[in-house]
């Protein structure tokens, strides 16, 4: 939350900076909290009210925590039309969960992002907020099982994540050749 308020003061004190802020907030926190909604109110001289409107307006602005860990898949067309769902589907596989869902202790989530321009990372997912991507099946399963067993976990805020060479040999038997989901759609 410090670290928050410090790069809050760097925003202008102008009511048009709203979203800027609140962005800065779910950035750095992970979430809208009413701190956040409280700093941001002060800061742009408005009224919680006047925030409290367009955060609850957007939705992808989120009310409460996310897991500890969260996984965010990229819905847009450059992550699909190079495996963005093989990508989906792994995750769901080692998770345990479906899309927008947390897994039942709440550890991990993985939610459904939309495209944020960084379509050369392609296919990708954030893991609380940091891109990582490019990744093959194999990077998938790989990434997946390291956050189910805690290790590398991102932070709020973001921190680097480095994906070792492939290493599992036992992903094409559990969910297929890259070949075999060429032709894959949509699912
Ligand atoms: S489509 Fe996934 S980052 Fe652009």
């Amino acid at each position: 939350m410090e670290r928050f308020a410090g790069l809050l003061q760097q925003l202008p004190r102008a009511q048009g900076e709203m979203l800027r802020a609140l962005h800065l907030a779910q950035e750095e926190l992970g979430w809208i909290s009413r701190d956040a909604i409280r700093l941001i109110a002060r800061h742009l001289r408005v009224s919680e009210a006047q925030v409290y409107g367009p955060a609850t307006f957007y939705a992808e602005f989120r009310h409460s925590p996310p897991p500890r860990t969260l996984v965010t898949w990229c819905s847009g067309p450059s992550c699909r039309v190079v495996g963005g769902d093989r990508v989906r589907r792994i995750f769901e596989a080692e998770f345990g969960c479906r899309l927008g869902e947390n897994t039942a202790d709440d550890e991990l989530g993985l939610w459904l992002g939309q495209c944020n321009g960084t379509c050369e990372q392609a296919p990708m997912v954030w893991v609380n907020g940091r891109v990582v991507g490019p990744l093959s099946m194999v990077d998938s399963v790989k990434l997946a099982r390291r956050l189910k067993a805690g290790e590398d976990v991102i932070e709020w805020p973001r921190r680097p994540i480095k994906i070792a060479p492939a290493t599992f040999v036992d992903a094409e038997a559990t969910y297929g050749s890259e070949h075999e989901h060429e032709a894959d759609g949509a699912d």
